[in-house]
C-alpha cells in the first residue's frame, strides 16, 4: 500500500495542497509537496509516475500523464437515465425495499453513488488512504450539486478494512439488508474473457490498477465474504462476466450483463 506519494500543485493552491497533506498524513501517508508552475497535460506527460495534484477542481490521482479523481458529479447524467427496472445492480441488490446497504469495497463509489440514487442508505468502506481521501473530496464536493446533495444525504464513509469492519458489527450483532463486494480482480490468470475487458478498462481503472498493485500485495476479498454473510441477510458480489466465484463459493442466484455479472447469497435466518 502507499506509504509515500509526490504532490504537485501550482502556488495558488499550495495552502489546499497542505490541508490534504495534512489529511493525508493522519492517514499514514507520507506527502512531499512539489509546487511547479504550470500543472499542465505537458508537465504530466514529462512525469509519468503515479503522484497526486491538487488543482481547483479539488485532488486528483495522476500518472502516465493522465489524470483521474472518483468524480461524482459527472455521473449525474448516467443518474438521471438509471431505474429500478434498467440497472442489474437494482434487481441483485433489491433497492426497491430501500435497503440499508454496507459497500465493503468503496473504491471510486461510483456503485454505490448509483444505488443512494435508487434508494438504499449506503455506507462506503475504503481501507485504501488515497482512494478515501479522494473518496471523501468527491463527497464534499457532491454535496455542494444541485442535483447529487439530497442523495448524499443517504451516503456515509468509513475509513477502515471491511474485514474489521464487518467483524465489528458482528460482535455488535448488528445486521444489515445487503453488503455489497466488489474486489479488485487481476488482469491475467482465472480466464482469457476477463484478461481481453481488463486489457480495455477505461482510464479510471487504469489509474486504480497503479494504485493497488496485484502482484505481491493484491487481496482479491475472498475472506470478505464469509465475514459478510454473518451479518447481511443478501450478500452481492459483482465479478467479471466470466470469471470463478468468490471465495470459491457457488450460488445460483445470479444476474448477468454483457462485461459483469451479480452473485447473490441469501441468508435466510437473519
Ligand atoms: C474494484 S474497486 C471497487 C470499485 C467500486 N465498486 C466502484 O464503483 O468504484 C475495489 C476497492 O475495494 C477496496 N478494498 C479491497 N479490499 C478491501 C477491504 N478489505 N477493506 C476495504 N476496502 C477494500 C480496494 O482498495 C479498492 O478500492
Amino acid at each position: 500500500m502507499v506509504s509515500e506519494i509526490r504532490l504537485y500543485s501550482e502556488s495558488e493552491f499550495q495552502e489546499k495542497a497542505q490541508q490534504y497533506s495534512a489529511v493525508l498524513f493522519s492517514r499514514g501517508v507520507q506527502v512531499s509537496m512539489v509546487q511547479v508552475e504550470k500543472l499542465n497535460a505537458r508537465f504530466l506527460r514529462l512525469n509519468p509516475e503515479l503522484a497526486l495534484c491538487v488543482d481547483g477542481s479539488g485532488l486528483w490521482l495522476c500518472a502516465s500523464g493522465m489524470k483521474m479523481q472518483p468524480d461524482w458529479v459527472a455521473e449525474v447524467p448516467r443518474l438521471k437515465r438509471a431505474s429500478l427496472k434498467s440497472e442489474l445492480i437494482a434487481r441483485a441488490c433489491n433497492l426497491s425495499e430501500k435497503p440499508v446497504l454496507v459497500d465493503a469495497t468503496a473504491g471510486l463509489g461510483h456503485d454505490s453513488l448509483l444505488m443512494a440514487c435508487l434508494g438504499a442508505s449506503v455506507t462506503l468502506v475504503e481501507r485504501h488512504p488515497v482512494l478515501f481521501t479522494l473518496l471523501e473530496d468527491s463527497l464534499n464536493r457532491a454535496k455542494e450539486d444541485a442535483y447529487l446533495s439530497q442523495v448524499t444525504a443517504s451516503i456515509q464513509l468509513v475509513f477502515s478494512d471491511s474485514a474489521e469492519y464487518l467483524k465489528q458489527l458482528n460482535d455488535q450483532n448488528q445486521t444489515v439488508d445487503v453488503v455489497y463486494l466488489d474486489p479488485m480482480f487481476p488482469q491475467r490468470d482465472q480466464n482469457q474473457q476477463a484478461v481481453k475487458k481488463q486489457a480495455q478498462v477505461k482510464k479510471q481503472m487504469q489509474l486504480l490498477h497503479m494504485l493497488l498493485p496485484e502482484d505481491g500485495e493484491m487481496d482479491l476479498g475472498d475472506a470478505l465474504l464469509p465475514l459478510a454473510k454473518q451479518i447481511a441477510k443478501r450478500v452481492v458480489v459483482k465479478r467479471p462476466r466470466l470469471a470463478v466465484f468468490l471465495n470459491n463459493e457457488s450460488t445460483t442466484y445470479q444476474w448477468s450483463g454483457d462485461a459483469c455479472r451479480f452473485d447473490a447469497y441469501f441468508q435466510p435466518g437473519l
